[in-house]
């Protein structure tokens, strides 16, 4: 299935590519929007009033939130919040420049000399985002007459960040490390310096690379691997540092990234590898070039969240736990939560419509989940995606299983 890569191109425009005289058409023709808000079920952008972590006000009603990245729970956490004040006090809420210019403050340098520490790494940089970051490594390394190879369902960011190097594009089938071998070979064949890049855990199955094979084949190809540990990073290993310590290969691959938008409470985006790569990505990273850097105050947050996620490993394990017993207690009640091994647990419900309804009734009985439907996903397989955290009470889980079966019975999902 691909969920986050190759289906993600927006169908309402490319269908009409050829026949448009306005640029405005295709968005003049884009009902279905209108078409759901109208019905009262459409279910992005859903105002949320108060986010308190486990739990959370949206559109007036109290919910138990199954549909965010805080998977250690830190957003709350008083230390976090209370570095992030005190930066923006001292510090102000924005640099006004780019990372090259002015906006490189004592606090970036430092979260990168954590980061590269952090991985056993020569050095490390700090994006404004996760997307950033991904866009800027691929535009750095992606030279012309190069090859980058990409997972079909990496996320869009990396998707993206290919689709902008000046590299061939390459991709092969989800975690098969037999088809990367092939699409490896050709590359070889036609003399291309090839460069791999997957994620690390797969943002809406909650699937694993399976890094042993995707390693040993970029070894035999004399290719570069970058892994993205967006989701990894505070999830996968014993102390959360991510996949390669999840397989027990630190070093595996060439460089790593990912962000804090996730287990780390705020947002930014980083690489960590070889100190050259680094300088060079610092100049030829285009988002480090053109964008304004990350505000002092998410520098602050993401670095104390760091210092949290390492001290207190109770919380990577206690996620892990609270993952556990949710997918095999959906598992028992009849759901397929296809190849999840993580705490990102879909329910996969296949009918587009049927997703957004199940989506919107658990949403009224007081839990929230993330309905994804065509074209992020394959027609009839639509899903509901669902996370946990560390800071979820078992109360908490057992609330919204018992929602989320008497909704789907109701539905006739299970
Ligand atoms: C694998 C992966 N990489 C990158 C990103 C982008 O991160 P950010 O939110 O910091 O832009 C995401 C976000 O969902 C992701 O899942």
């Amino acid at each position: 299935m691909s969920v986050t890569g190759g289906s993600n191109v927006n169908p309402h425009l490319s269908a009409s590519k050829a026949r448009i005289k306005d640029v405005f058409t295709p968005a003049r023709r884009f009902r279905v929007p209108k078409q759901v808000r109208a019905m009262g079920v459409m279910p992005y952008f859903r105002e949320l009033t108060r986010n308190e972590g486990p739990t959370c006000v949206i559109e007036g009603r109290d919910c138990v939130m199954m549909g965010s990245n805080n998977y250690l729970g830190l957003t709350t956490d008083l230390r976090v919040r209370e570095a992030a004040i005190k930066a923006l006090r001292e510090e102000g809420p924005s640099l006004t420049g780019s990372r090259l210019l002015n906006g490189t403050t004592t606090g970036h340098i430092a979260l990168e000399r954590k980061i590269a520490a952090l991985h056993g790494r020569e050095d490390a940089l700090v994006f404004t985002t996760g997307y950033q970051a991904n866009i800027g490594i691929l535009t750095a390394l992606g030279a012309e007459g190069a090859c980058v190879v990409v997972d079909w369902q990496s996320h869009a960011s990396i998707q993206d960040g290919a689709r902008t190097s000046k590299a061939r594009v390459d991709r092969f089938q989800h975690n098969d490390a037999e088809d990367l071998g092939r699409v490896l070979a050709k590359a070889a064949e036609r003399g291309e310096p090839a460069l791999v890049m997957v994620d690390g855990l797969y943002s809406m199955e909650g699937d694993i690379a399976p890094l042993p094979w995707i390693s040993e084949q970029c070894k035999r190809h004399g290719a570069r691997l970058v892994v993205d540990d967006a989701h990894a990073l505070g999830v996968l290993g014993p102390s959360g540092r991510g996949t390669e310590e999840h397989f027990g290969m630190h070093g595996a691959a060439d460089l790593l990234c990912g962000t804090f938008s996730k287990s780390l409470a705020s947002i930014g985006g980083w690489v960590a590898g070889e100190a050259d790569v680094i300088d060079w990505m610092r100049f030829f990273g285009r988002p480090m070039v053109f964008s304004a850097s990350l505000p002092p105050a998410s520098v602050a947050a993401a670095s104390a969240a760091l210092d949290i996620m390492l001290a207190e490993p109770w919380r990577v394990a206690r996620v892990n736990e609270n993952a556990e017993y949710w997918r095999r207690s959906l598992g028992s009640l009849g759901f397929d939560t296809g190849a999840s091994a993580s705490p990102i647990v879909p329910i996969i419900i296949g009918d587009d419509l049927k997703a957004i309804m199940m989506g919107k009734q658990l949403l009224d009985a007081g839990v929230y989940v993330n309905p994804v439907v065509h074209p992020a996903v394959p027609r009839d397989m639509a899903m509901l995606r669902t996370s946990v955290m560390a800071s979820h009470q078992r109360s908490h889980l057992d609330q919204a299983l018992d929602v989320v079966e008497k909704v789907a019975r109701k539905l006739r999902v299970i």
